[in-house]
């Protein structure tokens, strides 16, 4: 029976899962049904101009949900015109999953309405909190990793899922600090969240790489611990080089071992919709659009599994100044 095929399914490990995989590919329904859209750029109001002019022949766009869902303006009206050529995925940076307080009903209400107006493929956000007592902070803070939070999340995201009629995709996030009270990886909790929530994945590789930096551990047992038939989408993006630490900024390529996972988590997923973000110094239009395109090269599917060196980049001795605020894109300017 399916429900049994799926219980041993939940049970066993990623790599028995790809054992199985070929036979069970039409029983489990990957990427909880949803296409994989190809290779798509964030859209950003710097590249409005250019993406009504010369139309691009991008795969799709993802956005950044609160720069549109209280706008009728100019951005909206751009909006309207995009989605009306490409698909559009929304990207959420304040639904606060993680937060003590009460779920933002107005929020989600906003959310569901703008969904419906163009059309998203899929609604995403955060396996975070972004602020407590009524205050945002603009920020997308980490949560300890045990039963308590994990019990939480999973209520949470249920009830959003029943109010936006649809399943709710969760991005692992970047992160600077552990918690003591913390007793799973992040790999095992967002792997135990998905389930049991029954919501989607966004495997941000580069954060992955990030965090694996920051907190000493394998990015490719990461990526192989994740469950490859709830990965919805694919982030990838450039960070920067703190000397002590990475942070996620968003600016820049994306560096090799982050391409490397890339292809780890392609070869494990057989390829889902992938986006590159970049938030700082953001160049013209084609300059950002050729660099997704280069995941072409390792979307090979004869690529032998990867043997390559994930191990970390060498950590160079760099000023900190300058950099931007880890989650600075969330409050983006709109015009
Ligand atoms: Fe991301």
């Amino acid at each position: 029976m399916l429900s049994d095929r799926i219980a041993k399914i939940s049970s066993m490990s990623s790599r028995e899962i790809l054992v199985e995989g070929r036979e069970l590919r039409h029983m489990l329904k990957p990427r909880l049904g949803h296409e994989n859209l190809g290779l798509g750029v964030g859209l950003r109001t710097v590249h409005f101009a250019h993406i009504l002019e010369h139309q691009p022949e991008v795969d799709w766009f993802e956005i950044i949900s609160e720069n549109f869902m209280d706008s009728a303006g100019r951005p909206r009206h751009v909006l309207e015109q995009i989605a009306a050529r490409y698909p559009i995925v929304m990207h959420g940076v304040s639904l606060s999953i993680g937060s003590t307080d009460p779920l933002n009903r107005e929020y989600l209400k906003k959310l569901k309405v703008l969904a419906a107006s163009i059309n998203a493929r899929w609604i995403s956000d955060h396996v975070c909190w972004t602020g407590v007592a009524g205050r945002n902070t603009h920020d997308l803070l980490p949560i300890p990793y045990n039963e308590s939070t994990l019990s939480h999340l999973v209520e949470r995201i249920r009830i959003v899922q029943e109010i936006l009629e649809r399943p709710l995709v969760l991005e692992n996030p970047s992160s600077y600090l552990e918690f003591q009270d913390s007793t799973m990886s992040e790999s095992e909790f967002v792997c135990r969240m998905a389930e049991e929530a029954d919501c989607g994945l966004l495997l941000d590789v580069n954060n992955v790489y990030v965090s694996s930096v920051n907190h000493e551990f394998d990015p490719v047992e990461y990526i192989e611990a994740i469950p490859a038939r709830r990965v919805v989408q694919c982030h990838l993006a450039g960070h920067t080089n703190c000397g002590t630490h990475l942070i996620d900024t968003h600016n820049g390529k994306v560096i090799d071992p982050v391409w490397n996972l890339f292809q780890l988590m392609h070869q494990r997923t057989g390829g889902v919709a992938t986006l590159l973000e970049w938030d700082a110094d953001i160049p013209p239009f084609p300059v950002v659009h050729a660099e997704v395109l280069k995941a072409r090269k390792y979307m090979d599917e004869h690529l032998p599994v990867c043997d390559q060196d994930f191990s970390t980049e060498t950590v160079a001795n760099t000023s900190s100044t300058a950099i931007p605020h880890p989650a600075s894109f969330i409050t983006a300017e709109v015009e």
